[in-house]
């Protein structure tokens, strides 16, 4: 049943598998790298024995990479307590030599095994009797930072689970056998149990679950006040399931754009504004060397970098290349022991970009990646590694991974300035009150895109899309285009919208939609007018105008003959919150077309081929 669920989570991508059960007072654990179908082999070798609670794991790496070792659950020295986790443990660090201290031996790389310790040890603090495994849970939530889902089981509790949930998803679900015992699920979504039963229970932040044979679900604070958890009927089938609801994992991914940029936050800014990048392993004096810095990468990566060029070089005052990895290595690039190359990659395995980090590392040159996929090829021969927390990109079609990617390049770039004296520490603490904004500015952009679809199936017709934009909306203006090409097989071009009066301008025809991406009225750059003024030339022409401007922005109106309003944010960090729109647009007129969004024709989620 177990392996079952993981299999219905398994569209979450993940890169390694385990499972523990707890039967006759013993708690026995099978996990392993690779795909369920590793996991299974390992257990029809060595089976585990029958049991009536267990609990299973499918991991998505994040610290430490995808091995045996790290793959979850993970057991407690004594062998009493397993755990399995989704999420960050951002103090683990302390934790950990906390535990050591103690004399324990660390036997995985993960932030997550610190629970299975923390655990034990309250489990013998904790008083005798019911309840005990939840008090004991109650205690280490007190003290573990971050965002964290914990499932937890104990040898001497055949009859007991316990779940925390802090941040992460956990959903309970309620079922019955088929001779009418009551039977439970704990799932991070219900597509995990949705085989069993529809009834489900939604757990609130910071809250603890237990289950227990003959009491059921008691549902508490980590303080210990009973709480009453909502019940909900699930009424998606087992495909809508995994995707959340969503008609498309595209859609879903879109949606869980919030969290992918706040997970890549977290852990990352200091309380006192500024950044702390423990695990780029470039020493101050390397990162004060660097006089030169190349960002390399391809498609949505390569448009990641493209931004990335404005706020570094803003910030650090340090050159910046921006290329495709597929030329870079071919052009004998001037690279030396003082310039960082900056790779930026989801997939971790994209052969272009592997090779232009190859090329970079013969011409002795620091090379830091910026990776979705923990443990890929690129990080592992990377001199150092900044990996966004966007969680799996299943759709072929990069948006999570891209917003996580720009803010990881701002994090890059506000760190240099910080090692390097460019900004003045309360210059820093600003814009990292600006990042911490961006979660909450996208969910806004989010909730608003209704006329946005109505517009896409408006234009499912159309032979062209033109994109336009200045500055950081350029590369947003050639992302914009990029999604319409792939997802709607729909011919689109972005360009700097200075360069139309240079050529562009001529493709223009009577009702040709064109998107611009309009600067906000505060940016300091001060290209906002400007781009107004080509508003108004492509409309003079015949354009249909679709504008997203800032909310506020009155001058735009009468050039629009679409508005899509975006919150007001700065000019540099733009981009996070004018991509979305276009997102949502590209993935509805592919919709209207009847085409496949996850899976466009031609396309591949990782390109490891040159
Ligand atoms: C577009 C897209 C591709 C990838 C590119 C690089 O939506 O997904 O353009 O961005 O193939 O892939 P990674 O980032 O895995 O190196």
């Amino acid at each position: 049943m177990v392996l079952q669920g993981l299999r219905r989570l398994e569209y979450r991508g993940y890169d390694s598998a385990g499972i523990a059960v707890v039967a006759e007072g013993e708690l026995s654990s099978a996990k392993k790298a690779g795909k369920l179908a590793n996991l299974e082999k390992v257990l029809a070798d060595r089976p585990l024995p029958a049991a009536t609670v267990g609990i299973g794991h499918t991991r998505w790496a994040t610290h430490g990479g995808p091995t045996d070792r790290n793959a979850h659950p993970h057991v407690s020295t004594g062998g009493d307590v397993a755990v399995v986790h989704n999420g960050i443990i951002e103090n683990f660090a302390s934790l950990r030599a906390e535990c050591e201290a103690a004399g324990i031996e660390f036997s995985s790389d993960t932030d997550t095994e610190v629970a299975a310790h923390l655990l034990t040890a309250a489990y013998a603090d904790a008083p005798e009797g019911e309840g005990r495994l939840a008090e004991a849970m109650r205690a280490i939530c007190r003290r573990l930072e971050g965002a964290f889902t914990l499932v937890a089981t104990h040898a001497a509790e055949p009859d007991t689970l316990v779940a925390a949930r802090r941040s992460s998803p956990l959903v309970v679900g309620v079922g019955e056998t088929a001779d009418g015992t009551a039977e439970y699920f704990l799932g991070s979504d219900v597509a995990a149990f949705i085989g069993h039963t529809r009834n489900a229970l939604e757990l609130g932040q910071d809250q603890i679950v237990q289950i227990d044979r003959t009491a059921g679900v008691t549902v508490t604070d980590f303080a210990g006040a009973a709480v009453e958890p909502t019940a909900y009927t699930v009424d998606w089938d087992a495909a809508a399931a995994e995707k959340g609801g969503y008609d498309w994992f595209m859609l879903k991914e879109i949606a869980e754009q919030p969290k992918a940029i706040a997970d890549t936050l977290l852990g990352r800014l200091g309380d006192h504004g500024n950044l702390i990048l423990d695990e780029v392993r470039l020493s101050d004096q390397e990162l004060r060397d660097i006089d030169k810095i190349f960002v390399v990468s391809c498609g949505t990566s390569f448009h990641a970098g493209l931004i990335a060029k404005y706020a570094i070089e803003h910030w650090t005052r340090i050159p910046v290349e921006v290329e495709v990895a597929s030329e870079f290595r071919y052009r004998d690039p001037v690279l030396d022991r003082s310039t960082l190359v900056i790779v930026i990659s989801q997939s971790g395995e994209t052969m272009d970009t592997l090779m232009a980090l190859r090329h970079a590392k013969e011409q002795k040159a620091r090379v830091l990646a910026i990776c979705n996929a923990n443990g890929s090829t690129i990080p592992r021969e990377s001199d150092a590694v900044l990996y966004t927390h966007a969680g799996p990109e299943i759709a072929v079609a990069s948006t999570k991974a891209f917003l996580s990617q720009i803010v990881a390049c701002y994090l890059v770039g506000l760190f240099l300035a910080q090692v390097r004296g460019m900004k003045y520490e309360d210059e820093v603490a600003a814009i990292v009150e600006d990042l911490r904004k961006l979660p909450d500015a996208v969910a806004q952009v989010l909730t608003g895109m209704d006329e946005v679809r109505a517009l896409g199936r408006s234009l499912a017709d159309a032979d062209t899309v033109l994109f336009l934009g200045r500055h950081v909306g350029f590369p947003v203006a050639l992302e914009g285009a990029l999604k319409l090409k792939e997802l709607a097989y729909i011919h689109a071009e972005g360009f700097a919208a200075g360069e139309l009066k240079h050529g562009p301008i001529a493709v223009i025809d009577q009702g040709t939609p064109v998107v611009v991406i309009v600067p906000s009225p505060h940016s300091r750059e001060s290209v906002h007018g400007k781009v107004v003024s080509n508003i108004q030339e492509v409309r003079a022409r015949g354009a249909r105008t679709i504008v997203i401007a800032e909310e506020g922005d009155e001058d735009v109106v009468p050039y629009a003959d679409h508005l899509i309003r975006v919150p007001r944010t700065p000019t540099l960090l733009a981009p996070v919150v004018t991509t979305v729109p276009l997102q949502v647009l590209a993935c509805e007129i592919a919709t209207t077309r009847g085409l496949d969004v996850d899976q466009p024709r031609n396309l591949a989620k990782s390109v490891t081929v040159e």
